[in-house]
């Protein structure tokens, strides 16, 4: 699931497009998951091979305190031990948290200050379109329903039109917009972060 989850982290494409450790991009991504609230993971397999995975948290604040005080600094540790600080991607990544946090931290209603929950989904590039995504997000409304959540949040980028079409297709509605900045190749893009919102 580590893999799978820097394999379609931008996009659809693979997290080296913009950050250089696979194995501490894949610790920010997935750890609360897996070590912190594991119950509310799935996955898809075929043939012996995990081919989907959502991964879902039922209270962004427990989230966002996870992340703060333990994920965070073991993380800060091991990119520091992986020199990650010496790459000039890293300096154009802590540059775009900067100009962003405000836009995360302070003005997005439905993040780290609500008991609401999130999700994060993604689908092996050769085997989109056959329904894996919507089972994965029919079983973990199911669990979400069985603990008493009452909505779920995803946030896209509004260049993922085809992320945007699967999450209205599957009920869920665009509730929030906000603009974004990421330096890449020295590089400002600026985008949209659209929160898809489903309630249970
Ligand atoms: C978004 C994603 C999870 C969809 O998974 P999937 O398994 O291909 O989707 P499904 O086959 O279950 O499709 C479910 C519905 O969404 C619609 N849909 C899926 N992909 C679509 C696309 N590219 N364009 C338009 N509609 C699409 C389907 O038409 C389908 O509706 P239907 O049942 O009425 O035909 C997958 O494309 C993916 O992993 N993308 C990369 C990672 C990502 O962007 N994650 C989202 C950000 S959290």
């Amino acid at each position: 699931m580590r893999g799978l989850c820097c394999d379609v982290a931008d996009r659809g494409g693979p997290i080296e497009n913009f950050f250089p450790d696979r194995e501490v991009a894949a610790d920010l991504l997935t750890r609360y998951y897996t070590d912190y609230e594991p119950e509310s993971t799935f996955v898809a397999v075929s043939g012996g091979r995990l081919i989907g995975y959502i991964n879902g948290c039922m209270d962004n604040r427990r989230y966002g305190l996870v992340m703060f005080w333990l994920l965070g600094p073991a993380l800060l540790v091991k990119a520091f031990k992986h020199g990650l600080f010496f790459r000039c991607e890293i300096h154009q990544l802590l540059r775009s948290v900067l100009k962003n946090w405000r836009r995360i931290f302070v003005w997005r209603k439905k993040s780290f200050h609500s008991h609401q929950g999130h999700l994060h989904i993604g689908v092996a590039a050769g085997f989109r379109g056959q329904q894996v995504g919507r089972d994965l997000v029919d079983a973990l409304v199911a669990h979400a329903a069985r603990k008493g959540a009452t909505e779920l949040a995803a946030s896209v980028h509004d260049a993922n039109k085809a992320a945007g079409d699967f999450f209205q297709k599957l009920g869920f509605t665009a509730l929030e917009r906000y603009p974004m900045v990421l330096i890449r190749n020295s590089k400002e893009e600026h985008y949209h972060s659209l929160l898809y919102v489903k309630t249970i």
